[in-house]
């Protein structure tokens, strides 16, 4: 398996672009269900997950084109409405075909997701708001069977704002008959993202953004032209690369609107963020201040920034605490990152961090997504040669990192393992 050897210790400089959202373009893609043609989705990352999708929408019968950032799928020959497990357990957010495969098709059977890295991850409010709606929904050896001859509109009351739980759900609201009123919902960018490509197919949808979301449903929508937005969770680690090195970086494409919790934290910590017409720029002295943050919804502190942000801070002066109250187990960098020298206790959910004046190059691995992140954060400041393994898992949500980053100034390859 390939693993990526950095040489820490250089300060990254020069300016980095931003792909599109991973975490856009998901949702997006299975939006293409609701409608019967050929919907085209541009800046769309190049990520495992990406291709995993595309796979799904072919199994359903769809037919998927990908070319140099944009893709094309045509829905007219759907036939299938399952989701299999073989695909569904390589990636969660698979789940997002449940509702618009049920609102378009009437039936959709998906696998449910196992557990996960960084905690149960129930889907239960996406079931919830979907039976709300006059789904039938049952469990089947592992799969949910969901049916509704037409759903209805509903009033939903979302116990948590789940992301891909508002997502599913105003998705298979849009062809539903009469008004669908989602209260305490997401207010995630992403959600934003989606509800303008389903306002383009032409849902009419109102609050997108907001904690109440009012869908009124539609008989039928047609194929959407669609640009994905950044990815504020890349922009972000990216300006932690830059802080983490001392460096004077330019993150272009990142938009300070969808990052103000990540800047203020920054900020605090004493780096310098500022706005540029192209994106983002932050410098940051040698060594930056603890400070403390608590993971929250948006626009709270985002847990997807939370293990990239424990980076930065084992090498800060002082000492941090990082409180993750989205996720029940979402601290799997600490071992590695103590590893390469960090001065870190857990208790609970809230992680103590005294910062250290340097970090130790090790070989480290992590078994997610944006630990392996914050992993690879670590190497960039760290002294000697870090190896990062199970980059799958990096690869699920990073678009070519070893070579963005190499083009600013880090010495980062990917290599092959023997
Ligand atoms: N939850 C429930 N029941 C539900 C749904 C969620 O109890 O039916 C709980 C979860 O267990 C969790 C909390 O609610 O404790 C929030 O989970 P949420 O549903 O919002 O997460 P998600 O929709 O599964 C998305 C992102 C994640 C990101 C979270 C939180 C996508 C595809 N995934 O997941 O992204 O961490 O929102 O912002 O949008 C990542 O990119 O690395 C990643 C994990």
């Amino acid at each position: 398996m390939d693993k990526i050897v950095i040489q820490g210790g250089r300060r990254l400089r020069g300016s980095v672009p931003v792909s599109g959202a991973k975490n856009a373009a998901l949702p997006l893609l299975f939006a293409t269900l609701l409608g019967s043609g050929v919907s085209r989705l541009q800046n769309v990352p190049e990520l495992r997950d990406i291709r995993t999708v595309a796979k799904l929408l072919q199994i359903f019968g769809a037919e998927v084109r990908c070319d140099d950032g944009s893709m094309e799928v045509d829905t007219r020959s759907v036939l299938s409405v399952e989701a299999p497990y073989e695909l569904v357990k390589t990636m969660r957010a698979s789940v997002l075909s449940l509702g618009p495969l049920l609102a378009r098709f009437g039936h959709a059977r998906v696998s449910l997701p196992g557990g996960c890295a960084i905690g149960a991850r129930p889907i239960n409010l996406h079931l919830k708001g979907l039976e709300a709606m006059g789904a039938e929904i049952e469990l089947d050896h592992g799969y949910v069977e969901a049916r509704a001859a037409r759903l209805k509109g509903a009033r939903i009351y979302l116990d948590l704002p789940t992301v891909t739980g508002t997502e599913n759900l105003m998705m298979a609201a849009t062809l539903a008959r009469g008004e669908t009123v989602l209260e305490n919902a997401a207010c995630e960018p992403e959600i934003v993202d989606l509800a303008e490509a389903l306002i383009k197919m032409g849902a009419t949808i109102e609050g997108a953004g907001t904690d109440t979301i009012r869908i009124q449903g539609a008989d039928d929508l047609v194929p959407y032209e669609h640009k994905t937005m950044p990815d504020r969770i890349e922009a972000g680690t990216f300006l932690v690369a830059g802080a983490i090195t001392g460096g004077d970086l330019t993150v272009t494409g990142a938009r300070e609107r969808h990052l103000e919790a990540l800047i203020a934290k920054l900020r605090e910590a004493g780096a310098a963020v500022t706005e540029t017409g192209s994106g983002l720029h932050v410098s940051a002295p040698e060594r930056l201040s603890a400070v403390d943050i608590k993971t929250s919804y948006h626009p709270g502190f985002p847990t997807d920034m939370q293990a990239q942000f424990m980076a930065l801070m084992c090498l800060a002066e002082g000492t941090s605490l990082i409180r993750e109250n989205v996720f029940e187990n979402r601290f799997m960098h600490v071992c590695e990152l103590q590893r390469m020298g960090a001065d870190i206790t857990i208790d609970g959910h809230t992680a103590k961090i005294k910062g250290v004046e340097s970090l130790c190059g090790a070989p480290v691995m992590a078994t997610d997504l944006r630990a392996s992140a914050s992993l690879v954060l670590a190497g960039l400041a760290a002294e000697n040669t870090t190896e990062v393994a199970r980059i799958y898992h990096l690869d699920r949500g990073y678009e070519k990192i070893e070579r963005k980053l190499v083009a600013v100034g880090a010495s980062i390859e990917r290599v092959a393992a023997d």
